[in-house]
Order: structure tokens, then sequence, then C-alpha cells
């Protein structure tokens, strides 16, 4: 394959409740479509077979809004990447499938992509008028999203080594737990974020996992997150009412300084100092604050998304499909989708 070439990548997302698409020319960026779904607002989480229903609705629309955005046709399209897992299956199949059909009818062929993957590269993105600055190999990433905490070594695009990663909840699913214990709607990480800003974060103790090695826990904050609270209302029926911006900051604080001291950790083990943050969770003011104070303290090249590449979106699918079609790596019409999916 004459690597110069131009490459006009599709990519199609569909792991959760996004459905996106995007059109890249080679790095570039030329389109990047996504249609949330707000029918999950009401349920305190992803419904699943809803989830499927509105990629089913969405799919087509994206994709086409995607193709004229980008100002090409779908016969310009070199590839199409979708998402092949982790990630909801029934939502998984409808991108796949779509993939899959689109492939056939336009023999294009189809580059199958780790959802992971997609989030440790969105930092290889361009976009027009925009500098280039790229994290360089070998670098560290802190991947943080509702499914995933993990700490990632990406020595090459597509050679990445897990170094640490949950042995429970993700730090995604602790916000949105205890945001929800708390009586606030789903997802709980963004409103948790905006009321920490007004809260003290010194103003109560939750507690820390002892893990000695790079593993993540937060089932045990959970716990305990939920006790307090059981205990203060008991008191005071009010309490969390009349706490909720002390509470949040101080619960941002307690995920934060966990995601941290890992990470912090694991730079001192590996030597490397140029970090990146990848995934929904990478989203959190506080989290980017914290991370940019260790940066200057400790030396550390920084890499923090944009929001837009931090939650779920095509683009990285996109980008991710790139490096695997330069590489050869490409998917065949009996692959199938993976709920569970690892990084190595
Ligand atoms: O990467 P993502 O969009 O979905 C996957 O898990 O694939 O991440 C979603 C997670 C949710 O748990 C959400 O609460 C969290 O990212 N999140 C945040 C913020 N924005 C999104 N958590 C804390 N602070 C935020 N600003």
């Amino acid at each position: 394959m004459d690597k110069k070439k131009e490459v006009i990548v599709l990519g199609i997302e569909s792991s959760c409740d996004d459905t996106s698409a995007a059109v890249l020319r080679n790095q570039e960026l030329l389109s990047n479509v996504i249609a949330n779904q707000k029918v999950h607002e009401n349920y305190g989480g992803v419904v699943p077979e809803l989830a499927s229903r509105a990629h089913q609705q969405n799919i087509i629309p994206v994709v086409d809004q995607a193709i004229k955005q980008a100002g090409i046709t779908k016969d310009d399209i070199d590839v199409i990447a979708y998402t092949r897992g982790p990630g909801l299956l029934g939502s998984l199949l409808v991108g796949t499938s779509f993939t899959k059909g689109f492939s056939i009818a336009n023999n294009i062929p189809m580059v199958d992509v780790n959802h992971l993957q997609g989030h440790v590269l969105a930092h290889f993105i361009r976009e027009e008028g925009e500098p280039v600055e790229e994290p360089k190999f070998p670098f560290l990433c802190l991947l943080v999203s509702g499914g995933n905490s993990q700490l990632i070594v990406v020595k090459d695009h597509l050679e990445m080594k897990v170094i640490g990663q949950t042995i429970d909840d993700a730090a995604g699913e602790a916000f949105d737990k205890c945001a929800k214990v708390m009586g606030l709607p789903y997802p709980g990480g963004p409103l948790i974020d905006k009321l920490a800003k007004e809260g003290n974060p010194d103003a109560f103790q939750f507690s820390k996992p002892r893990i000695q090695n790079l593993d993540y826990s937060f089932s045990g904050l959970k716990t305990s997150f939920l006790y307090f609270l059981r205990d203060r209302i008991k008191e005071n029926p009010d309490f969390i009412e009349e706490n909720k911006a002390d509470i949040c900051a101080s619960l941002q604080k307690t995920i934060i300084d966990i995601l941290m001291n890992k990470l912090i950790k694991a730079t001192k083990e590996t030597g490397i100092k140029e970090i990146t943050v990848a995934g929904g969770v990478s989203a959190n003011s506080g989290l980017r604050n914290a991370l940019q104070e260790e940066a200057k303290k400790r030396g550390w090249n920084l890499f923090i998304p944009k929001f837009a590449y931090t939650t779920d979106n095509a683009a990285m699918i996109g980008i991710t499909g790139y490096f695997k079609f330069l590489n050869e790596e490409m998917s065949a019409l009996e692959d199938v989708p993976f709920a569970r999916m690892v990084i190595e």
C-alpha cells in the first residue's frame, strides 16, 4: 500500500448511547457528527434495548450528514472504521451491521477498532488551522471513562500495554453511582463537576483504596459514600440539600486523588514524562487542574483532549482506523462485535 496516498476514512461509533460518524482525510478531521440519546435520562442510566433502537434510527442520517459535511461522496471513501467493542452488544451490532452493509454495497474495505484504543489515539486527530502537537512515543495515557480506568503505556499507534486498571468500578461509574445516591440525574459526573466548583473539597473525608500496584478500585469509596450519607441523613434529613456543593467537592477531590496517586506512581516506575489523558472523565475540570499542576511541578509534557474528544465520538474511531489501514490490519465480514475487549 502506498503510505503517501491520501486516505479518506469514514468512522462509525455506536458502542453505548451516542451514534456518531466522522470523516477524516489522513489525520485531518473533515466532519464529526454525534447524535446523543436523551431517552435514558429518566432511567438513571443507559437502557441497552433503548440504546440499540435509537442507534437504528440515528445511524443512517448521522452517516449521511457526516459525508455531506465533509464535502465528499461515498465513492471517495477508502476505508470504513467501526467500533467492534467493548460496549453494549445490541448497540455495537447496529454499527457493525451498518458497516458491513455499507462495505458490501460500495465495495469499501473495513477496519475494526477497539473503542479504548480510539480514546487513546484521539490526540492524533488534526483539525484545520490548528497547531499540530502530538504526544511522542512512548507516552503514558490515563484512560478514564464510564466503563474503564486504566494506565496505558503507548509504545506506538498500535502497540499499547495496560500497566494498571480498575479491579471493580471505573472512575466515571464512581461519579455516576455516587451522584445517583445523592438523587442527581444520569450521568452524574458533569453535574458533580459543576457543583464541586462552589464547594469545599476538604469538608468531608471518604475512604481511599490501599492497593500496592498500579490498579485502581472505586467500590470502597462508593460504599463509604453511601454509609456516610445514610448516617448524616439520619441526623438531618436535609443534609444533602444543605451541603450539596461541599459533598460534591469532597467526593471529586477523593476520586482525583486516587487517579493522580497512581498516575504519579506510574510515571516514577516507567520514567515516562509524556502524559496524556482520555475518556469521558477527562472532561472533569478538577482533574484537568490537578494534571496541569502536577505537570508543572514534575516537568511532564501533558496532553489534555478537547472536550469534543473526551466523550464517545467517531473521530477517534476514524483516526485509529487510519493507522490500522496503513498497517494493513483489515477486518473480515465474519468478524463479530465483542461486549468485552481489552487493549492488548
Ligand atoms: O468515555 P465516556 O463518554 O463513555 C464511556 O464510558 O465509554 O465516559 C462517560 C463517563 C460518565 O461516567 C460521565 O459521568 C463521565 O464520563 N463524565 C464526567 C464528566 N463528564 C463526563 N465525569 C466527571 N466530570 C465530568 N465533567
